[in-house]
């Protein structure tokens, strides 16, 4: 059998091969700098995943669920201020496929990765003795628990979900390919995304899994949904697609909280304006306006 895979690189050597513009920097303006700032900081992160922690009255354990391509490590500017907040804060890496250099999650089939977030989450509610979790999630990592609820079983099991560009509606193939390419994973054909990467092709806004998790409507009823969107998304194009239309349900755009946040899909995560947004869905009583001054207050 014959087929080549050209460059299947780590998110560093991603990196590099765009630093020496192997890949036109144009392809997608803002991955590069959205790479670095995100996994550079890959390892411990303080205080995350204590199983001996112990929710405080009011509150439950927050899971973390991050984007395709990244991994637990891209909640090293969210997770420590949940924690400092006291908040019991856990996050997995899922969906890695071993035969993939780089230890990049989300790769895997979106069900198998949908199953990987209930095993973690069934885990932390035992370990913590908790009935409910609260969810924040990045983009694929914004939609497993949907799935969980509606399909494996995680029915009451979430209370409050946070959506960060979450891919609600999917997206466009270009934008999957533009995103796969900015990584230094390009396979050139459906066939050998499905077989290293199976989790793309499904991400289409027309794709079977798409559509089995939208049937019946795009929110699980009794779950308190809110969600942020960027207008420089350049993964889930138009942007409105991360928001979800149910009654009561949260949605807002970044740029509408402060104008000049210019995150694009993955340093969402970076940004302190999101970072408030989310300590606000979590808890609206000592919510504190998340606007421009975010950025310099900090928490
Ligand atoms: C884990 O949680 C326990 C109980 O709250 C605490 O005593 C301990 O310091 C925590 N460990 C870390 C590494 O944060
Ligand atoms: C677990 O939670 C239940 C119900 O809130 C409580 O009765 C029980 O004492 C808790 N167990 C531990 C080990 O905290
Ligand atoms: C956690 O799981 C163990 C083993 O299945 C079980 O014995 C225990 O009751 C569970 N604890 C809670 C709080 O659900
Ligand atoms: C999928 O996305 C394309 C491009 O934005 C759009 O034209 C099409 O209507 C979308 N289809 C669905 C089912 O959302």
């Amino acid at each position: 059998m014959k087929f080549s895979i050209t460059s299947v690189l780590s998110a560093t050597s991603a990196v590099i091969l765009l630093a020496l513009s192997a890949v036109p920097a144009s392809a997608l303006p803002a991955a590069p700098a959205a790479i670095q700032t995100i996994e550079k900081r890959a390892g411990e992160i303080s205080g995350l995943n204590n199983y001996s922690c112990k929710p405080a009255k009011g509150q439950r354990p927050v899971v973390l669920v991050h984007a395709t391509l990244l991994t637990l490590s891209s909640w090293s500017d969210v997770a420590p201020v949940l924690i400092k907040r006291g908040y019991c804060v856990f996050a997995l890496t899922y969906g890695v496929n071993k035969a993939v250099p780089g230890g990049m999650g989300g790769l895997n089939s979106i069900e198998s990765s949908a199953q990987e977030l209930a095993d973690f989450a069934n885990n932390v509610l035992n370990k913590t003795n908790s009935t409910q979790v609260d969810i924040v999630g990045h983009s694929q990592g914004g939609i497993l628990a949907r799935y969980w609820i509606k399909y494996l079983g995680g029915e009451g099991k979430v209370y409050r979900h946070v959506g960060v560009s979450p891919i609600n509606h999917g997206t466009t193939l270009s934008n999957i390919v533009t995103i796969a390419k900015a990584f230094g994973i390009f396979y050139d054909s459906q066939a050998l995304f499905d077989k290293f990467a199976p989790s793309f092709y499904q991400m289409v806004n027309t794709s079977d899994f798409i559509k089995k998790l939208n049937a019946g409507g795009d929110f699980a009823p009794g779950v308190i949904h809110s969600n942020i969107a960027t207008k420089y998304d350049e993964v889930v194009t138009p942007y409105e697609t991360c928001w979800q239309n149910g009654a009561g349900i949260t949605n807002l755009l970044l740029q509408d909280l402060c104008v000049l946040s210019l995150n694009e899909h993955l340093t969402m995560v970076n940004s302190n304006v999101v970072i408030q947004f989310i300590l606000n869905q979590l808890d609206p009583v000592s919510a504190k306006t998340a606007n421009c001054l975010s950025i310099v207050k900090g928490f």
